[in-house]
């Protein structure tokens, strides 16, 4: 009888553990972002709030620019040079160009999701 009082219950809270699963860290398109953000190579030249390293800091990057042109922008930063007056200011600015990076539309999503919250200064 004992057993059964506490094993049944306790068999009920295990059950409702598993109905609502913690969601999978891997998932988030901003953690898998931040994953690509190194996997990627972007950190070989940029931070987000350490300051300028090749390229800019991106952080406030979505503060400074319209997300259209971010995407715009990563896709293909060397045709963006030849048609856009802002890449084309960065360009004279950094000196060196930035290569295109090979970035899948899921990709871009999760990248984007990773720059704007780790470049969005948290309010106080
Ligand atoms: C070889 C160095 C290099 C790598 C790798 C690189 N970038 Fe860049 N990036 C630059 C430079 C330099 C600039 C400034 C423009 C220029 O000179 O081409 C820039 C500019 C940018 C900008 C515009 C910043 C602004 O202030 O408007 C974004 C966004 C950006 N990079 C994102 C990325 C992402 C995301 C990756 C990885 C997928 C990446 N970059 C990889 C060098 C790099």
């Amino acid at each position: 009888m004992l057993v059964r009082r506490i094993l049944f219950p306790l068999l009920l809270l295990l059950g409702a553990c598993s109905v609502a699963p913690a969601p999978q860290e891997a998932a988030l398109p901003g953690v898998e972002g931040a994953r690509l953000f190194k996997a990627k190579g972007c950190t070989t030249c940029h931070t987000i709030g350490e300051g300028v390293k090749v390229g800019p800091d991106l952080q406030g990057l979505f503060s400074r620019r319209d997300e259209a042109w971010i995407r715009r922008y990563i896709a293909d930063p060397v045709a963006m040079v030849e048609q856009d007056p802002i890449a084309r200011e960065l360009k004279a600015q950094y000196k060196i160009q930035m290569p295109k990076m090979m970035i899948s539309p899921v990709e871009m999503d999760q990248l984007l999701a990773y720059l704007r919250e780790a470049g969005t200064p948290t309010k106080p």
